[in-house]
């Protein structure tokens, strides 16, 4: 490479496609520090203007050259200054150079938003990315080397959603503190019996919540960066089911009552979602079944709260809910649409599952019975005999609702009617 003939004639003929000025930088690495990083900025075979007040510089940049398989094309030297030309090697940036005047718009009201980010090399996705990405931002020229990740789920249907830009910017939006966004201070002092079923049902509410938190979060390592809105978005999902877990045992404390019972059933039915494996299996049965249940539950909760602060609680609980359930159904259509075939995973998922509860005697009789306590408003015969009716139908309402969330999915109806009918009796 270092071979062809120097001199004043190749030097003057070439016309360098970029110049670094080093001064009087001393030959030595923060030198060819300077050098490397120019012609990083460079196309292969472009040429490197190098101007230095050190004019002895030229048989260290020869063999520098040498090792890093640039080409030397010669020098001249004039007056207190020499100039030397490079020309930058094949495949020293493999992956092409940075974008530069590419800006993210502004928003009307000056915001920049994640919904405009994907622009230039930064909004490129692969359908496939190679787990060497490692946790180099989308659009960064990466230098090759980069270890193995090990990350498991490489492909973009893996776990993407259309509206994953707008969950997230939403989700930022929409965060509430348990702390002080709940007039805490208002708790009115309830009857027994009415409190009592509030601690249940924050007692259960709570629990479920704990799955919803550990079970994205033990995938999100395993999600290549690649896909970075996505482990955005479920830290932001895994942040609001934090604030679910804190409001609801504060509700259940607040009044006195406190933590009751929990039952296996529950226990069992988490532990199924829990040990699932497979990230597409696990987000349709926890968002679309799960917590698309819960929004039933929540909004029954809401509409029966014997007191303003249980209603706030399961009200600001449900609208986070709803952007979890929206998560869920935009992936699973994503799949579905381009793998129709995998419809299949999900009845044998919901199949396994139904096998693994059925395994156990047990049913959720406190909150049930809670339920239809604050549903027929006291615990009197009469009136719990009312709201266990109400309990009923919310049931019937819970399994229609899954069956029009898996029509959104693209799941046909009869498949859609069979799955609904083998959820899980702990709703989530
Ligand atoms: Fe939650
Ligand atoms: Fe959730």
């Amino acid at each position: 490479m270092d071979t062809l003939p120097e001199g004043d004639f190749q030097v003057r003929a070439s016309s360098p496609d970029g110049s670094a000025d080093l001064g009087d930088i001393p030959i030595g690495a923060s030198f060819f520090l300077r050098v490397k990083n120019c012609l990083d900025r460079l196309e292969d075979g472009k040429v490197l203007e190098v101007r230095t007040k050190r004019l002895h510089a030229r048989d260290d940049l020869r063999s520098w050259c040498r090792i890093k398989q640039h080409q030397y094309l010669g020098d001249l030297e004039g007056g207190t200054e020499a100039r030397h030309l490079i020309r930058k090697g094949e495949r020293k940036t493999p992956d092409g150079l940075p974008d530069w005047g590419i800006r993210i718009p502004l928003r009307g009201d000056g915001s920049l938003s994640i919904r405009d980010w994907f622009a230039g090399r930064a909004g490129r996705l692969m359908e496939n990315a190679p787990a060497y990405v490692g946790f180099v931002p989308r659009g960064t020229v990466s230098e090759p080397g980069v270890p193995d990740y090990g990350f498991t789920l490489n492909r973009k249907i893996d776990v993407w959603a259309d509206n994953i830009a707008e969950l997230y910017e939403q989700a930022k939006a929409s965060q509430w503190n348990a702390s002080t966004d709940i007039p805490w201070a208002e708790l009115p002092a309830l009857p027994e019996p009415a409190e009592r079923a509030v601690c249940q049902i924050m007692t259960f509410l709570a629990e479920n919540e704990y799955s919803a938190l550990y079970i994205p979060a033990k995938f999100m390592a395993r999600i290549n960066s690649h896909y970075i809105e996505v482990l955005m978005y479920l830290s932001a999902l895994v942040q609001d089911e934090s604030r679910h877990i804190e409001a609801f045992i504060k509700r259940a404390m607040a009044g006195g009552g406190g933590l009751q019972y929990s039952s296996v059933l529950t226990e069992r039915s988490l532990h199924s979602l829990f040990v699932q494996e497979d990230y597409f299996k696990s987000s349709f049965l926890l968002h679309v079944l799960g917590e698309g249940t819960f929004l039933d539950l929540l909004g029954f909760i809401r509409d029966h709260a014997p007191d303003p602060i249980t209603e706030k609680v399961v009200h600001l609980a449900r609208l986070d809910e709803g952007r979890h359930v929206a998560y869920g159904i935009a992936h699973a259509r994503h799949v579905l649409a381009r793998e129709p075939g995998m419809v299949r995973a999900l009845t044998d998922a919901v199949e396994e599952r139904r096998e693994y509860m059925e395994a156990v005697e047990g049913e959720n009789s406190h909150v049930i019975e809670a339920l239809s306590v604050l549903a027929g408003g006291g615990d009197s015969p009469e009136r719990f005999q009312e709201g266990f009716r109400q309990v009923e139908n919310l049931q019937k309402l819970m399994y229609e609702h899954r069956i029009q969330r898996m029509l959104q999915v693209g799941i046909g109806r009869e498949t859609a009617e069979r799955i609904s009918a083998s959820h899980t009796p702990n709703f989530m």
